[in-house]
């Protein structure tokens, strides 16, 4: 029996604090009409101090839990499709597989730059479609504006942070992600690069001064490559799901420049209402912005059951990624009644207190094994 991998739960979080145009004007030499006209944002989410990657990732991955009405334990895995982890180890996954008391999941983050969250997706889709998994969490979650100069107009116009996520299930109903195309080219890694903090070039006194620990891109070149790639990988996904380009009913593309979007549109001869916009608000959330726009664009009614949806992607890599999508799920998310509600707050409570019970005994257990020692 052929399974398919079905979205079942989808949820998004971004952070309350908005960043304008104008705010951005009072900080760099940039103006609200150079950033609308040259990106189309107008305003972006900046993270909390107390706020990162995994805890984004969390909230988001609680909401897609809850849409899809199931227990986080019974989670096989959780991808976390990420830029700028919370560490470089552990894992966010890790980080976010203790927050959400999901015992039996495994968890691993992937790198894939903007384009993570679509290669994820493929990865947790055939990883279900070969039988090894029920349900994975996929989620895409970003603090960009924790690595960004926000002396350098160049770049520090063009990002947001946020998080979103999806649950698939293993399903035997045709649908769900029915393809995915994914493609890299390394010799343009050192377009879109954060020069230090790995192995090549540690932190250090000389890499902070040199301001080396903040993303660094060249962004014509960008442009090029996302307007040549991402047209090709969107109609490559379409034509290995077995459909013609007039069966798609909505696009959801990377949101990176509404320019690029635009172009992207006008190559796959699509109109302007199959293709979703959100970028105006939230900016450049690389991983993060194509599960924010799905949640957003199911929230505005543009998703019906059975849609043809293609997720499509670039990114630092450079990397890119498409995927059709056929929505199998319910579009209305009836409201949750009060004792549920207050079930899953006290749910997340013990949960937290467990993964702090567990410390604790870690902590006895080394205490008594140096009495041994
Ligand atoms: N405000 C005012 N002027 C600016 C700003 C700014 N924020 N930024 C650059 N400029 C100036 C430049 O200095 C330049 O001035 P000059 O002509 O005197 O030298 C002028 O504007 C034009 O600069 P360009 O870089 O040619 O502007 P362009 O029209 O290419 O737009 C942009 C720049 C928006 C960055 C565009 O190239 C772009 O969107 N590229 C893709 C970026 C991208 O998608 N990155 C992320 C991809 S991967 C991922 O999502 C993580």
């Amino acid at each position: 029996m052929k399974r398919y991998a079905q979205i079942v739960g989808w949820g998004k979080y971004v952070p309350s604090k908005v960043l304008t145009n104008d705010d951005l004007a009072a900080m760099v030499d940039t103006s609200d009409e150079w950033i609308r006209t040259r990106t189309g944002i107008a305003e972006r989410r900046i993270a909390a101090p107390k706020e990162a990657t995994a805890s984004m990732a969390v909230q988001a991955a609680r909401e897609a839990l809850v849409v899809a009405d199931v227990d986080p334990a019974k989670l096989n895995l959780i991808i976390v499709a990420t830029a700028t982890p919370d560490y470089l180890f552990p894992s966010t996954a890790c980080l976010v597989q203790d927050a959400l008391g999901a015992e039996r999941a495994a968890a691993f983050d992937l790198a894939a730059g903007c384009s993570g969250f679509v290669y994820a997706l493929a990865v947790a889709s055939h990883l279900i479609a070969a039988g090894a998994y029920e349900l994975v969490l996929v989620i895409g979650s970003e603090t960009l504006s924790r690595v960004i100069d926000w002396t350098d107009r160049a770049t520090c116009v063009l990002f947001g942070d946020g998080a979103g996520a999806v649950l698939l299930q293993a399903s035997e109903q045709p649908g769900g992600v029915l393809s995915s195309v994914l493609g890299a080219d390394g010799s343009g890694g050192d377009l879109l690069i954060m020069p230090a903090g790995g192995s090549r070039q540690p932190a250090s006194a000389e890499t902070v001064a040199q301001r080396l620990h903040y993303a660094r891109m060249d962004g014509r070149e960008i442009y090029r490559f996302a307007t040549r790639t991402m047209s090709k990988a969107a109609e490559q996904a379409v034509q290995q799901a077995g459909l013609a380009l007039e069966q798609v009913d909505l696009v959801l593309p990377h949101q990176a420049n509404s320019r690029i979007i635009e172009t992207v549109a006008k190559l796959l001869k699509l109109p302007a209402e199959k293709v979703f916009v959100n970028i105006d608000r939230y900016g450049n959330t690389s991983a993060a912005s194509i599960p924010i726009a799905l949640c957003e664009a199911v929230e505005a009614g543009r998703i019906k059951p059975d849609d043809h949806l293609v997720l499509v992607s670039f990114g630092a890599g450079l990397t890119w990624a498409a995927a059709v999508v056929q929505w199998g799920a319910k579009v209305k998310v009836a409201p949750l009644p009060w004792w549920k509600r207050a079930w899953y707050r006290l749910r997340d409570l013990l949960v937290a207190l467990r993964s702090l019970w567990r410390r604790y005994l870690r902590w006895v257990d080394a205490l008594h094994g140096e009495g041994e020692g």
